[in-house]
């Protein structure tokens, strides 16, 4: 039984424990020949990283990757390329601090995994989640580098749009905004707001959920592989898979239940350069399970960050109830590093699809 990789001709593998001496994947099935260098990487690692201002966590987890295969190059002039072998990238886990979770050594906290492993596997490392934590997303960021070179011609980004129940203006949207503030927020108003708004949110102890939207430009029509790999339901899949993720919507998503149909069938025209031309974009750039080139719109909500201050009612493993307060440190907004981790998602699948659409009907 094998369920830590994903993708069929794309295919990534993680591994690693968040207190383990490292974490990582390999990348199998990347096309031969694309330069590839440990700081194609590093700068998505560096969006994820914790540290980065006071509304993340303040571990201090550098994420360094190494490459350690996949990749080859004699030519100090040019970057080494990757060979079409497995890509194992390494990231180092340096900042652990066990000693922050002994006291949950016995104690299921709420909201986290832990409860579920102990039920599944009967045995389970209690130091940060072991397997179940989040730290393992920054292998999937490291996957999502590799991915992005297969898609070159497609770009990926994403953006928080909503932190607990404020939702940013969409007609400030400025992409450029998503790189100046700390929340990866395209609306500069709501970006200051946030800042306020979460620093009260930490200074109480709590922690609070935020919907962040991704959007592919570049898609070409064609991707996607009805009836059982249709895009959407794969990158559906994907963003569902990301920790703390408790919903995902494709285009308009639940709102596209509360329209008509004719507001909803997004119209046709013939372009100006003979190609179909929508009028709108409510499917979110997919069409039975198939690209339409439109931008592809995804949307994942991510739940508060269950590690809060506030004493939470629990049990322990003899099912005694108790109360626990999980120390150590933690996001008040796991949403914000969501943001690239939701983009790697993307790109892995893109850069999956791709290669199956070319498989199957060629270029
Ligand atoms: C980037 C990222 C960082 C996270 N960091 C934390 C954290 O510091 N504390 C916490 O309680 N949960 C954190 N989470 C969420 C937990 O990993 C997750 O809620 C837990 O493993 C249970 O899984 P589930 O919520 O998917 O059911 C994080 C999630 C993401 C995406």
């Amino acid at each position: 039984m094998s369920h830590n990789s994903f993708g069929h001709l794309f295919r990534v593998t993680t591994f690693g424990e968040s207190h383990g001496p490292a974490l990582g994947c390999v990348v199998d099935g990347c096309p031969p020949g694309l330069a590839l260098t440990e700081a194609d990487i590093q700068g998505f690692l560096d969006q994820r990283r914790p540290g980065q201002s006071r509304f993340t966590t303040q571990r201090q987890e550098p994420d360094r990757v190494k490459i350690l295969s996949g990749t080859f190059g004699d030519d100090p002039d040019q970057s080494p390329r990757t060979t079409g072998t497995p890509i194992a990238l390494m990231i180092e886990n340096v900042d652990q601090r066990s000693k922050d979770y002994t006291d949950i050594k016995t104690k299921y906290r709420p909201g986290h995994a832990d409860l579920t492993y102990e039920a599944k596997y009967g045995i389970r490392d209690y130091r940060g989640g072991g397997r179940s934590s989040a730290r393992e997303t920054a292998a999937r960021v490291a996957a999502g580098a590799v991915a992005r070179k297969v898609v070159p011609g497609v770009t990926i980004r994403g953006a928080l749009v909503q932190m607990g129940p404020h939702g940013i203006d969409r007609s400030r949207w400025d992409w450029d905004e998503v790189g100046r503030n700390p929340f990866f927020c395209p609306d500069p108003e709501a970006a200051a707001f946030f800042e306020t708004y979460l620093d009260g949110v930490r200074k109480e102890g709590s922690s609070v959920g935020a919907v962040i939207e991704v959007v592919a430009d570049g898609v070409p029509p064609g991707w996607g592989a009805p009836l059982y790999g249709k895009l959407d339901a794969d990158l559906a899949a994907a963003l569902m898979s990301i920790n703390a993720v408790k919903g995902v919507e494709i285009g308009d998503g639940f709102v596209a239940a509360t329209l008509q149909g004719e507001a909803n069938a997004d119209e046709i025209r013939r372009g100006a350069d003979g190609k179909p031309l929508f009028l709108s974009n409510h499917a979110g750039g997919v069409l039975g399970g198939i690209s339409t080139g439109q931008s592809l719109v995804a949307r994942f909500a991510v739940k508060p960050t269950s590690s809060i201050l506030a004493p939470r009612r629990t049990i322990d493993r003899a099912a005694a109830e108790t109360e626990i307060i999980t120390k150590g440190r933690h996001d008040p907004c796991v949403g914000i590093r969501a943001v690239p981790v939701g983009e790697a998602m993307v790109a892995c699948v893109l850069a999956d699809h791709f290669l199956r659409h070319r498989g199957q009907v060629g270029n």
